[in-house]
This record gives C-alpha cells, sequence and structure tokens, in this order.
C-alpha cells in the first residue's frame, strides 16, 4: 500500500478563502485510481483551515474563549473538504470515507496520540478508503489543537506499514532555497539526515503548521524498514501517475 498526502495547497487555492481546486484534486484522484496501486489517502486543509486557524491563533491551543467558535467553524470547513474529497474520490471509482481525525485520535500537548482505530481499520478492511485530513483535534492539555495532515501521515504509516509513503505539494521536491522567490534555489533529489542538517532556512508558505523543512522532518521519520519518502508535485499532470506506476520522475526522495 502506497500513503498519499495531498497537500492544501494541490487541493485548494490557498489565497482564496475556502476555494476547492476540484479540477486539479478530480485530476490527481484519477491518477491514483489509474495507477491501480492500493493506496490511502490523507489530506491537507489549505484554504479550508489555515487562514482562520493562523487568525484565531487555534495551533497555540484554548487561550481566549473568543477562539471557540472559530475552532467549531474550522473543524466544520475541514469537514466540508473532507467530503469534497471523497466525493471527488468516489467520482473516480474509490469508495471513500472522510474520518475526521478527532472521531480516533487525540492530542497530547501538541502530540497526535491513537485513541481508537476500530473505525479505520475497519473500513480498510473491506475495501472503503478512510480519508483523514487536517483539522482542529481536542488536546489533553491544550484544549484544542491543529493536528495537521503530515502529523496524520505519520500515525497513519505506523497504523498501517505502507510500502512507501507520498507527500503531493506543488513544488518539485525540497530545495536549497525557497524557489519560488529566489533563482538560485537548487532542487535536492535526494535527502538523507545529513542533508537536511545543510539546509536550513527551507521554508515555503506562511502555514500554521510549518513549511518544507518540517515536511522533510517528518519524511524521514517515516523512512526505515527499506521505506522510501517522497516529495513530489502534483500540479504537472501525469507526474503522481507515473511515481505509483514506479516510473523515474522529477521529485525529492527521503531515506534513512
Ligand atoms: C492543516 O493541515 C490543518 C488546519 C489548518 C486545520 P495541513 O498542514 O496538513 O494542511 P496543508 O496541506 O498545509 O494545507
Amino acid at each position: 500500500m502506497i500513503l498519499i498526502k495531498l497537500g492544501g495547497s494541490v487541493i485548494t487555492d490557498k489565497s482564496q478563502f475556502k476555494t476547492f481546486d476540484r479540477s486539479q484534486a478530480s485530476r490527481l484522484c484519477k491518477e491514483i485510481a489509474d495507477s491501480g496501486v492500493p493506496t490511502m489517502i490523507v489530506h491537507g486543509a489549505g484554504s479550508f483551515g489555515h487562514m482562520l486557524a493562523k487568525k484565531h491563533s487555534l495551533q497555540n491551543g484554548l487561550k481566549d474563549p473568543e477562539q471557540i467558535p472559530a475552532a467549531a467553524q474550522v473543524h466544520h470547513d475541514a469537514m466540508e473538504l473532507g467530503m469534497l474529497m471523497t466525493e471527488t474520490l468516489m467520482e473516480n471509482g474509490i469508495p471513500a470515507a472522510a474520518v475526521a481525525p478527532g472521531s480516533c485520535f487525540v492530542m497530547d500537548d501538541g502530540h497526535l496520540v491513537v485513541k481508537d482505530d476500530e473505525a479505520i481499520r475497519s473500513l480498510q478492511n473491506i475495501g472503503i478508503m478512510p480519508v483523514t485530513f487536517g483539522d482542529v483535534v481536542m488536546d489533553r492539555k491544550k484544549g484544542f489543537g491543529i493536528c495537521s495532515g503530515d502529523q496524520l501521515m505519520e500515525v497513519m504509516a505506523d497504523l498501517f506499514k505502507p510500502d512507501k509513503v507520498v507527500f503531493v505539494s506543488d513544488i518539485d521536491g525540497l530545495y536549497t532555497a525557497n524557489p519560488k522567490t529566489d533563482p538560485d534555489a537548487e532542487l535536492i533529489r535526494t535527502v538523507t539526515p545529513e542533508t537536511l542538517d545543510s539546509v536550513s532556512s527551507v521554508s515555503d508558505v506562511d502555514d500554521v503548521t510549518g513549511g518544507v523543512r518540517n515536511k522533510m522532518e517528518s519524511m524521514l521519520r517515516m523512512c526505515g524498514e527499506g521505506r522510501e519518502c517522497v516529495l513530489i508535485n502534483g500540479t504537472v499532470p501525469g507526474r503522481l501517475l507515473a511515481l505509483l506506476r514506479g516510473e523515474d520522475v522529477t521529485c525529492t526522495v527521503a531515506r534513512m
């Protein structure tokens, strides 16, 4: 099984509040379906989560009662995106169920903990893909917190032991600098813990859950036992399909 995170930057327009990129999401779901490879999908929140979460500092937990309506709203919006994604998967022939992460996981001081994995395991066992997503999740110490798709990827990788982990983003991979602002930025094709150490300031967007460096760190944590973690650009048509088919594509591969 290949565990795939569809980043919020590829399924939403991150600059426009709550804007689903239906055509891109649909193309990516079709590429996943066409590959014929068993997969499981986690997705980010994009503009359905980050904007409001940042405005109300939800990533720092509950500090002020004025954050409560915003926390409820972000959860609602994340669920809405989850429904849009599962609808798109089903249109492409993949039975899928949106599973709010708070229904099986809880946070403990920002750390994601498995509470009850029976529902997601049963869905997977009968052939319905459980789709989890970045969302507001209750936190035992902080009241609530932001659970990112990347945190979910780590937990899902632990639970389901995928052969490969793929992060689909809007950049070709990890760069030596921000490729959107620095013309000298170079693509790093292979990342090991040593290469990551030499890349100090890789950061892309103004997210509440961190940029590319954080993503690479969590990717490295998911490597091991021959498991590769790949970061690829999902905005290039056919690239995800080619990767899933085992072809050589432009990407960054993390391995231990
Ligand atoms: C963010 O999840 C969750 C919320 C802000 C509610 P991610 O951090 O995984 O989302 P993207 O992929 O960066 O949009």
